[in-house]
């Protein structure tokens, strides 16, 4: 077997190995000890009770003291060993846990929120756990850490991940319908893979609502692509016709926001058939108004992909020092200027030989990518490749170039 060499798991492996060591150790004295007894004083060789006690004061105190001390080195190690896994490391990561009925939150110093637990390898993180309902605890097996989590207290636990990787992390204390579907994962990454996640978030391209599901946690019971869970399906729910018992009534009704907004404020007055009445209220402290329209605009297939903020291809000039070579007034610089590109013609040198041109998209997108293939006549051959720009960035640059 190939034990981790973490150090939270290192200090239950270290005390497990003790304790287990000892106790077979007298395991195998015992039964030893008894089966010779059983066959030395068998009933063929004694048929008659006797009595052949001797005192020895040597052997009562051996006997009384080796278990004592034993006992004792098993609390010290123990208890050594307990101290590390509550001592928490200095400058570990912190990060706060929120468990609810039936999944996992994690937040990130910085505020970001996530519903698997991302941390760098090589670095102590402490998790600081609270409980927005009832008992959960979280238990992550590879690490030996194992912590209750309770509405209205923290509490911590610690551990250093050694090997990137993806380890599960389980709610071991039962807490409903969905405990054993409260599972998530610490993703161990290696140091500097952390860092790029980390940065500063850049606008992602997945739909407010979207993010929101996840953050809260949503997609633990209810998935997003038509099956089955502890909740019924987020796909396509958009006209969708619900069966749903209320106040002892069975009702139907089209799913629209309204209905989506009760079932997430008010859950429980209104349960889908087939389903129990597990989901927990998301009031407006857990989920701000906002991020609720946001779930239902997503839900009901309202968004598809969020508006990403446009290019500045101005920005993209200035920054790629393009402007340095190119004028926009006209002005003579290095190279040719930017003013009036739109509809200049040109002469160029393909391959050895002139050639007059009109200044189109494709011309532009070569002249960025491989400024040396078609040089125009007159400027010296040192604009350096643009290959570090995006597609899209090449784009955004000759849309703006040809409305000068
Ligand atoms: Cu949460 Cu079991």
């Amino acid at each position: 077997m190939n034990l981790p060499t973490n150090p939270t798991a290192q200090a239950v492996d270290n005390v497990l190995i003790y304790i287990f060591g000892f106790s077979l150790l007298l395991l195998l004295g015992i039964t030893v000890a008894t089966i010779y007894l059983v066959i030395k004083y068998r009933r063929s060789k004694y048929p008659e009770p006797t009595s052949e006690t001797h005192g020895s004061l040597w052997l009562e105190a051996l006997w009384t003291l080796l278990p004592t001390l034993i006992v004792l080195t098993m609390f010290w190690y123990g208890w050594s060993n307990y101290l590390g896994l509550r001592n928490v490391p200095e400058g570990a990561m912190e990060v706060q846990a929120t468990a609810r009925m039936w999944s996992w939150q994690f937040e990130y110093p910085d505020g970001r929120k996530t519903s698997k637990l991302f941390v760098p390898v090589g670095q102590p993180v402490k998790v600081t756990m609270t409980s927005v309902d009832v008992l959960h605890n979280f238990f992550v097996p590879a690490f030996r850490i194992k912590r209750d989590t309770l509405p209205g207290i923290e509490t911590y636990v610690w551990f250093q991940a050694t090997e990137p990787g993806s380890y599960d992390i389980f709610c071991a204390e039962y807490c409903g319908t969905g405990h054993s579907a409260m599972i998530t994962s610490v993703e161990a990454l290696p140091p500097e893979e952390y860092a790029t996640w980390a940065q500063p978030q850049q606008p992602s391209d997945e739909p407010r609502g979207l993010i929101v599901l996840q953050e809260q946690g949503c997609t633990g019971c209810h998935s997003l692509d038509g099956s089955d869970g502890i909740g019924p399906s987020l796909y396509q729910l958009s006209g969708q016709q619900r069966k749903l018992m209320a106040d002892g009534q069975t009702k139907e009704l089209t799913i629209d926001a309204d209905y989506l907004r009760r079932a997430i404020r008010h859950p429980e007055a209104e349960i889908v058939e087939g389903y129990d009445p597990v989901m927990p209220a998301y009031d407006s402290d857990t989920l701000s108004e906002e991020d609720l329209q946001a779930v239902i605009d997503y839900l009901l297939g309202k968004v598809k992909k969020a508006e990403k903020a446009p290019l500045d291809a101005r920005k993209l000039l200035e920054d790629s020092g393009c402007l340095g070579c190119h004028s926009e007034d006209g002005s003579e610089v290095i190279g040719p200027t930017f003013k009036g590109l739109g509809n200049r013609e040109v002469v160029i040198e393909r391959d050895g030989k002139e050639e007059k041109i009109k200044i189109d998209r494709d011309y532009l997108v070569r002249a960025i990518k491989q400024p040396k293939a078609d040089m125009v006549k007159g400027y010296p051959p040192i604009m350096p490749a643009g290959d570090y720009l995006t597609d899209e960035e090449i784009d955004a640059i000759v849309d703006h170039l040809l409305k000068q």
